[in-house]
């Protein structure tokens, strides 16, 4: 039975890329909740798989990818059994989703007025002119100044700290109780990050709206998010609370994400990253997914690949050599 708290339970989930090499699992055996208003920071190299995780809830994969196996409930619902239609009204209304990238989002031939209202047309009964009013509202949270004004102007007249602004309150037009974000600062400069990862935190707490932060940047999660998931090579290797993990990191890999952070690296130090890069979903070993990189692979790391369980520490890790 799942918890009547739980807003979203991703289980056992597996996506995968039929291509005429062969079949590859970017995503194997998934499984994550989280509570209402809840946020949590997916965190791993690039290809872990977390971009498609993201996509797969939303039911976004496109051919060749398809979720093979595997649940994901919302507000009580399983997703995966959805049709497009019934998919179509859940996405932008009850889950937002936020991209690295403002003009995916973004219309450029459109006012940020007109885009808005459109948005809240298409999901609420509302008139036009409530739609504008929430579009204000939503501009003025976001802290923008002039939004009357802002409406009337189109994408391109914004900088893109700004863009990323309109689009988290685009992301919040229809009140959504959850937030996928992938990679929403990664373009912007580390001064703007800051702030607009200050503006989402805000706004998800004040909102009790619940955030998925899809991102390569374990500074970046720590800052805004309550429970981490560390991915590697297609599944969670470790995940528990925020400052349990970012403070007394278990698995081997987090030990190494966490040591490579270069404000991890005493002064004059070298940076310390992890030898060797993680395998793309057609190079994944036996055994543990990290078992190629990891300094210390026995030989059951190379045979059985560990299960995501308690560990002492009150995390949950893949790893055999942890009690
Ligand atoms: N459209 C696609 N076709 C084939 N393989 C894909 C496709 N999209 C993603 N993948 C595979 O899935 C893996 C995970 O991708 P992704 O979730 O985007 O990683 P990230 O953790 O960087 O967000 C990639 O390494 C890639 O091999
Ligand atoms: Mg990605």
């Amino acid at each position: 039975m799942a918890d009547r708290d739980n807003l979203l339970s991703v289980k056992d989930l597996i996506i995968r890329f039929q291509l005429r090499q062969g079949a590859l699992t970017a995503v194997n055996r998934v499984s994550f909740d989280l509570a209402k208003g809840e946020r949590l920071g997916l965190v791993g190299e690039s290809g872990a798989g977390k971009s498609v995780t993201g996509f797969g809830i939303l039911n976004l994969i496109s051919k060749p990818g398809r979720i093979t196996h595997g649940s994901i409930r919302f507000e009580g619902r399983e997703l995966t059994q959805m049709s497009e239609e019934e998919m179509r009204r859940i996405r932008g209304n009850r889950i937002s989703m936020i991209f690295q990238d403002p003009m995916m989002t973004l219309n450029p031939v459109l006012t940020i007025g007109t885009q808005m209202v459109e948005t809240l047309l298409a999901h609420k009964p509302i008139s036009r002119r409530e739609a504008t009013e929430i579009a204000l509202d939503r501009i003025n949270r976001v802290s923008i100044s002039s939004p009357q004004k802002r409406l009337e102007q189109y994408p391109h007249e914004f900088s893109g700290g700004m863009r990323q602004r309109i689009v988290i309150a685009i992301a919040l037009l229809t009140s959504p109780a959850l937030i996928i974000a992938d990679e929403p600062t990664t373009a912007l400069d580390v001064t703007i990050q800051a702030d607009i990862l200050e503006l989402l935190l805000h706004l998800c707490d004040t909102e009790k709206t619940g955030l998925i932060l899809i991102t390569h940047d374990l500074a970046v999660v720590s800052q805004v998010t309550e429970r981490i998931a560390v991915m590697y090579a297609g599944t969670i290797v470790e995940t528990g609370a925020t400052g349990q993990i970012i403070r007394n990191p278990q698995h081997p890999y987090t030990q190494g994400l966490l040591a490579a952070l270069p404000q991890n690296v005493p002064a004059g130090g070298r940076l310390k990253q992890i030898p060797g890069v993680m395998p793309g979903p057609s190079r994944i070993p036996a055994g543990c997914p990290f078992n190629t990189r990891c300094a210390l692979c026995e030989e059951v790391c190379r045979t059985v690949q560990p299960p995501l369980e308690p560990k002492q520490a009150g995390c949950l890790a893949a790893c055999h050599l942890l009690n």
